[in-house]
């Protein structure tokens, strides 16, 4: 079952497939980020101890994956460049509860949300490039959606009082996260929308 509230526009996968060593270059730093975003909940929550011992052994495994990709760089022979982060992780942070306990649920969402959509392009990516990159999308996709699942029992525990709210607030989620992933974007990354200069005008 998926999350998410849109499937990936083909003109990404098109212009990613293109573009592999950008994305590259990217999915590097999204690597990076994914363990500095679960050593940052370690410390926002260090009383939820279900929470932290599952999302250090998290960390360790992003930096892991970190590592892995800063390999397949070297064996394609990807220059590590700076990119300008892309308008995503911005745009879905900025749509999230600001004040307790209503900030814990929707951080455990986000990152449901961001851990499904980077298992959805793994897949997408691992059935449209050659070797090594289609082996190695695909192993890291099995490695997302467990991560997913981890980030959705995570909320599930983060709610409170009599009524769930897990269901609406994903929704809700779900719908920013979709239209920064799918509309036309100014660049390309492994969570942008599709370029703008390959969507049809409108
Ligand atoms: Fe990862
Ligand atoms: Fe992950």
């Amino acid at each position: 079952m998926s999350i998410l509230a849109a499937p990936t526009p083909a003109a990404w996968v098109d212009a990613a497939c293109e573009s592999w060593r950008e994305v590259l270059i990217d999915h590097a730093n999204c690597e990076k980020k994914a363990a500095s975003s679960a050593i940052a909940l370690l410390f926002a929550y260090p009383e939820d101890q279900a929470l932290t011992s599952a999302l250090s052994r998290l960390a360790r495994e992003e930096l892991r994956h970190f590592e892995q990709v800063s390999q397949m760089m070297r064996r394609l022979d990807v220059q590590f460049v700076r990119q300008r982060p892309g308008r995503y992780a911005a745009g879905l942070r900025s749509a999230l509860c600001s004040h307790e306990p209503s900030r814990k649920l929707d951080l455990m969402c986000a990152y449901a949300l961001i851990e499904a959509r980077s298992c959805e392009r793994f897949a997408l990516l691992s059935a449209r490039l050659p070797a090594p990159l289609d082996s190695f999308y695909a192993s890291l996709q099995a490695a997302e959606a467990r991560h997913f699942e981890l980030y959705l029992r995570l909320a599930e525990a983060a709610q409170w009082g009599g009524d769930p709210q897990l269901p609406s607030r994903l929704r809700q989620l779900a719908l920013v996260e979709a239209q920064l992933a799918t509309s036309p974007d100014e660049q390309l990354r492994f969570h942008s929308g599709p370029p703008l200069d390959r969507c049809a005008p409108v």
